[in-house]
């Protein structure tokens, strides 16, 4: 009986981790960083985001085989998105090699602002 109430209880424990594992905030409502960007930087972000994202994060980053990017930009600070676009994590690539330094600032002008521009670049 006792082995049962603990089995019930780990139970549980990992049914109640589990509902903070899943990401349910509506990030693509916060809008855009009040960070600003030159226009020239955006049109090389929304280029290399189509080259080397797109493919796992949606021409327009709501998500396909990567998670949605739109409105991240609230989730990370502009250091922790670096980071993590130049070093990768788990199943998403790091791009500190192929990209260079100014490639990967426009990528991040592209999806903490870009992805709300009316005109897409
Ligand atoms: C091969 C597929 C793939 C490509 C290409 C890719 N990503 Fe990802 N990305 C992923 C996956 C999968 C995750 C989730 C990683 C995890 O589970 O920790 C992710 C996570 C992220 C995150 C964190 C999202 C979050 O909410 O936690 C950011 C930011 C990101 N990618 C940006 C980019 C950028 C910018 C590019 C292009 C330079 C890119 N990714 C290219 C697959 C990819």
């Amino acid at each position: 009986m006792r082995n049962i109430s603990l089995s019930l209880a780990a139970l549980l424990l990992v049914l109640a981790l589990c509902v903070g594992c899943i990401d349910r905030t509506d990030w693509a409502s916060k809008g855009p960083t009040d960070e600003n960007y030159s226009a020239q930087l955006m049109v090389l972000g929304a280029e290399v985001y189509r080259d080397s994202c797109a493919a796992c994060h949606g021409s327009d980053g709501s998500g396909s085989f990567g998670p949605g990017l739109v409105g991240k930009g609230h989730k990370y600070s502009y250091e922790e998105q670096r980071r993590l676009v130049e070093r990768g994590r788990r199943s998403m690539p790091g791009f500190g090699a192929g990209l260079t330094e100014d490639e990967i600032s426009a990528v991040l002008a592209h999806i903490r602002v870009g992805f709300f521009a009316t005109s897409n670049n």
